[in-house]
């Protein structure tokens, strides 16, 4: 991770600035400062390019002063300096001084937490390079340490602190997610979150012995196709002593999803290697609730299959009895991921006990119809619990979008010959998913996030280069820090 650290409001003598800027707000100290240091060039640049500070707009200038590479001015618009804008506009500042190794950030107008831009920035710089044994040093990132400029260094340091090990969190779900499935099978994902236990979360790893032993049948069913076996991983935050009723979190973790005997078409199943985003994030967030200490006591669990064809794997008709002991008719075995669920979420909830239940799943092609890349879609039996997701994942540009559960979705799903089928038919089908969920959660509260749309990012966004978004995970760490500490 980029290094972070935060000075006072002064023009810095070398490198690469970037000066944040309201709309018509070109002005104050730094300004000046920058002004007198380029003998007026920069002013000039601004008026050439008639930047005002409007809302994405940005102007690029090299070498405007001795010493100096690099000066982006980004425009903040006239919305409120919230934290969110903040870190949106310091993620395009990110952009913009890729090819600097050293930068300052700072606020044209010294209002608002500079720490805030920073985290964006530092969220926008990530990248996976573990494969690119031949990528020149000129297209390497090499934005090695950000500066951030403000009135108050030990506030902003403060600042800082808080979201650090959440950035953290969501790098290791990034580096999850980002992994090809010939490397992160089952096996290999468990292993990885073990090595979580460094940051004091304790890790119990249930391997396909003990899922039979257990009769998870669902989700051994799933896995049954596959040379590679499944793994359960539960990892424990006990930020309260474990003394009180955790919160839980449950994360589909499909290594590869192959669609199984009911196959996937060729184009595109290359997406299906993160197919295990929820686990992902289930584990980027426990260890950003590690990381940080928060008062919470928590519990991450996650199922880890690979879904294959093969002479071995499951077939459409096939009747398989999930831990819960209710029978599920396989119609599609490309429906795989609520079969996973469905046996964590059982186990998980008898077991712990939980005071709410969120469970993370790129489940369904049908959210993204209904939803795009925008929101993810939220389903609930508490509609307290999905506005304060929502709440949450506004606050941390997470968006969240609240999706109907209703008896007619859990009807679509009965069995001619078990207790359900594990598919609702075309409509609804983020619904049916959700209702078939419903059917292995208790009266807790529950809530479930499709985030298929979202797990990965097609094109740059502000705080998400390319790639693994980590989507959820400083969503759920917003909602437990809002809402449950
Ligand atoms: N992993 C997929 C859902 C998915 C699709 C995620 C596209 C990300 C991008 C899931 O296991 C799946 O295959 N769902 C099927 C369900 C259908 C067979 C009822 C789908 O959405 O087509
Ligand atoms: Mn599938
Ligand atoms: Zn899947």
């Amino acid at each position: 991770m980029i290094d972070v650290s935060f000075a006072s409001l002064e023009l810095p003598a070398s490198g690469a600035l970037a000066l944040l800027v309201p709309e018509d707000g070109l002005s104050g100290g730094l300004w000046e400062a920058l002004e007198a240091a380029s003998g007026g060039q920069v002013g000039r640049a601004v008026a050439a390019a008639e930047f005002k500070g409007g809302k994405g707009k940005s102007v690029t200038l090299l070498a405007p002063a001795p010493g100096m590479s690099r000066v982006v001015l980004v425009g903040l618009g006239k919305e409120a300096l919230t934290p969110r804008a903040l870190e949106e506009a310091g993620g395009a500042a990110a952009a913009l001084l890729g090819k600097d190794a050293e930068a300052a950030l700072a606020l044209a107008s010294g209002e608002g937490e500079i720490a805030h831009a920073l985290v964006g920035a530092v969220l926008r710089s990530y990248s996976f390079d573990h494969y690119r044994t031949k990528q020149k040093a000129v297209d390497k990132p090499r934005l090695k340490r950000i500066m951030g400029l403000g009135a108050d260094a030990a506030a902003s340091q403060a600042v800082w602190q808080r979201h650090a090990p959440v950035i953290a969190g969501a790098f290791i779900t990034r580096d999850l997610v980002s992994e090809p499935a010939n490397v992160l099978t089952p096996p290999e994902m468990a292993a990885r979150a073990a090595r979580l236990a460094k940051l004091g979360l304790e890790v119990e790893v249930l391997d396909p012995d003990e899922l039979a032993r257990l009769k998870f049948g669902a989700l051994l069913g799933v896995a049954q196709g596959s040379t590679q076996p499944p793994r359960v991983v539960i990892l424990r935050w006990d930020g309260l002593g474990g003394k009180t009723d955790p919160l839980l979190f449950v994360g589909k973790g499909v290594t590869f999803d192959s669609g199984g005997i009911s196959i996937k078409g060729a184009a595109g199943m290359e997406d299906m290697k993160w197919d295990m985003g929820g686990a992902g994030t289930v584990i980027g967030l426990m260890a950003a609730l590690a990381g940080r200490g928060a008062k919470v006591d928590a519990i991450g669990i996650v199922g880890l299959v690979e879904n294959m064809p093969d002479g071995n794997a499951q077939r459409p008709g096939d009747v398989v009895t999930s831990y819960s002991g209710q029978t599920i008719e396989v119609i599609n075995t490309d429906a795989e991921g609520r079969l996973v669920l469905a046996d964590i979420l059982w186990y998980a909830q008898e077991r712990f006990k939980p005071r709410v239940t969120i469970d993370l799943a790129t489940l369904t092609g049908a959210v993204i119809v209904a939803l795009g890349h925008e929101f993810g879609g939220v389903f609930s039996n508490d509609d307290d619990l999905a506005a304060k997701l929502i709440v949450a994942g506004g606050a941390v540009g997470e968006k969240l979008w609240h999706m109907p559960l209703a008896e007619s979705f859990d009807k679509a799903i009965k069995s001619d010959i078990a207790d359900m089928k594990n598919v609702g038919g075309r409509p609804a089908g983020a619904s049916t998913a959700a209702a078939f969920l419903q059917r292995f959660v208790n009266k807790t509260p529950w809530a479930h996030l499709d985030i298929a749309g979202m797990a990965w990012a097609d094109k740059d966004l502000p705080t998400v280069p390319k790639g693994a978004s980590a989507y959820g995970v400083r969503l759920l760490d917003e909602l437990v820090a809002r809402f449950y500490e």
